[in-house]
This record gives C-alpha cells, structure tokens and sequence, in this order.
C-alpha cells in the first residue's frame, strides 16, 4: 500500500476529476485537515488484517497447544528433556542388571549308581543319559565349569509334558517333590567305567531341593561354583515312596537336569570380596 494512503493530505473535495472516482474520492473524502487520517479502505484493510491476524494467532495457540500436548505424551520428548541425576552411582550399574544372562550346561557326566549293585558299573550305552532315581539307585551328574568369571551356579530341572518332550520318555511316581540335590566331593573328573556305588564320591551338603514332576521347571538356590573347577552333585530320593526314569540327551526339546549359572553381577562380586564365602546359598 502507497505511503500517500496514510499520510496524504485532503484534496480539494470540489475537485471535478475525482468526485465520479469511487477509489479516489473513498481515500480522500473525509479527513481532518489538521493531521493524517485513514480512509475506509485503510480500515476495512486493518480490519480484515486484524481479523486475521487473531485468526491466525488463534489457530497457531490452538496448533502449539495441541502439538505440545502430543510432544507431551510421546517418549521422544520425555527423553529429551534434561534430567538431573538423583543417583550416586546406582547408575552406573548396567540396566540390565537384574535380568543377568543364564546358561544351561549339560553335564559332561551322567552315572547311575545303585545300592543293590555296589560293584555294578552302568556305563553301556543303552544306560547312557538314562537317569534313574529310586530309593536304590542315584544319579552322579559332574560338569567342569568354565573359566569365565561366572560362580553363580545352581542345579536346574527341566521337565516338559509329554506334547512337548519329542518323544522322550519320562516317568516320575511317590513323592518326588523333593528330589535331593547334595554337593560331592570330587576332586576329580569320574570316569564313568569306574564309576559304582563303592566308588562313589562322598555327599557334602545338601544344596536343594528339585520338584521332578512332569510340566515343571525348577531350580536350587544359587551357591558359589568357583571357575575351571569340578562340580559334582548326587540326586536322591528323599523317601522311600519315590521314583524318577527319564532319558537324558543334549538334543531338542530339553529334558534335563543341568548346571544353570548366571553371569555375577557387583553385588555378588561385593559380598564375595567382603566376606570371603565359599558357599553362598
Ligand atoms: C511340585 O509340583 C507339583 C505340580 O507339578 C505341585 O503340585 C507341588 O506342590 C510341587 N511341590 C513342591 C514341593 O514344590
Ligand atoms: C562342594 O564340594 C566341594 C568339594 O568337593 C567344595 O570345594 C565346594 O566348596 C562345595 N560347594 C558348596 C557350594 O558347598
Ligand atoms: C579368603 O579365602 C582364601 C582361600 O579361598 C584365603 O587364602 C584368604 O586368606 C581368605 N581371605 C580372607 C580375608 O579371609
């Protein structure tokens, strides 16, 4: 818009040329003489302007008001906010702290022993992987841990339903709840052609307790399994009313009872260097 629509000064209203000139005689019609004036077009145009201009100053409040409220609610925003650290030092512990990372090892040996048979060495191979656990008979399993800094052990049982065995055969009769898990000590890797009940390594402690019943997973409490060393345990029934018989193998689907063990995290690596435990139940 010309500055002359603002600032001109009134013509002379008797003016002939501009008194049929709509446009004209609009701008210049009526404005005091003694300062700048606006016409009707000025303000119709202001008008218009500031009408739209609240519109637009609406609708832009409306927009950022929705935006904000959806940058609100979305993770993007909440994560680029500052946030001041309320931690001393906990934040440094890994964020998967809790959920360690477990293995399952599947034993290097798996002996059967019986009471009835103190000289018998069951080491044929229709005896391998085959577990049986009577009042009589009990199971010698040995793993040699590895030398990964990981001594957070505990026996683990895995026993599917029959749909999901693959075949595998399985029975578990009596009271085998509470199947005994007991810490031996063996020096040594057993070699299973020597392996009987008279030369069975000798029970330690009792390090827990194993359900063994079909659709079950179960597991000792964690204890300390120092690395590259042996680890042998002797399952046991607990009662006499109690017998287990299934066939162990490290094929798919599992049907085992293995060494379960989980990477240490700072607190069990605290509590070792504090006091110096060798069996952490
Ligand atoms: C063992 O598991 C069975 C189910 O399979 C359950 O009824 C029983 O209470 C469990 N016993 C123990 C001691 O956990
Ligand atoms: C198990 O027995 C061995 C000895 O053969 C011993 O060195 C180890 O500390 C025992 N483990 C536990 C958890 O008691
Ligand atoms: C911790 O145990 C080791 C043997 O495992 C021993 O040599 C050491 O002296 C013990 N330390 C303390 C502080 O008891």
């Amino acid at each position: 818009m010309p500055a002359q629509d603002e600032y001109a000064l009134l013509p002379q209203r008797s003016s002939p040329n501009h008194s049929s000139d709509d446009e004209y005689s609009k701008e210049y019609s009526y404005v005091p003489k003694s300062g700048y004036y606006l016409s009707t077009t000025s303000l119709i145009t202001i008008l218009v302007l500031l009408v739209t201009s609240s519109s637009i100053a609406l609708i832009s409040t409306l927009t950022a008001t929705h935006l904000s409220s959806r940058l609100q609610s979305s993770d993007l925003s909440i994560s680029s906010l500052p946030r001041p650290n309320q931690f001393i030092g906990l934040e440094n512990i890994p964020a998967d702290a809790p959920e360690r990372e477990t293995v399952f090892r599947f034993p290097d040996l798996i002996g059967r022993i019986s009471r009835t048979q103190p000289t018998h060495v069951f080491n044929s191979d229709e005896d391998k992987g085959r577990v049986e656990i009577t009042p009589e008979d009990s199971m010698i399993l040995q793993w040699q841990t590895p030398q990964d800094g990981v001594e957070d052990c505990a026996i683990a049982g895995v026993f599917p339903i029959e749909a999901e065995r693959g075949g595998k055969p399985f029975m578990a009769a009596g009271n085998t709840h509470a199947i005994e898990v007991w810490n031996v000590t063996a020096e040594e890797i057993i070699s299973p052609s020597s392996l009987n009940y008279q030369t069975r390594p000798s029970r330690g402690i009792l390090l827990g307790t194993l359900n063994v019943t079909e659709d079950m997973r179960d597991k000792t409490h964690w204890f300390v399994c120092p690395e590259g060393r042996i680890q042998t345990v002797e399952l046991t029934c607990p009662t006499e009313n109690c017998a287990v018989e299934f066939l162990m193998n490290f094929q798919l689907p599992m049907l085992t009872i293995d060494l379960l063990q989980r990477e240490k995290t700072s607190t069990s690596l605290y509590s070792r260097s504090t006091n110096n435990a060798s069996c952490g139940v």
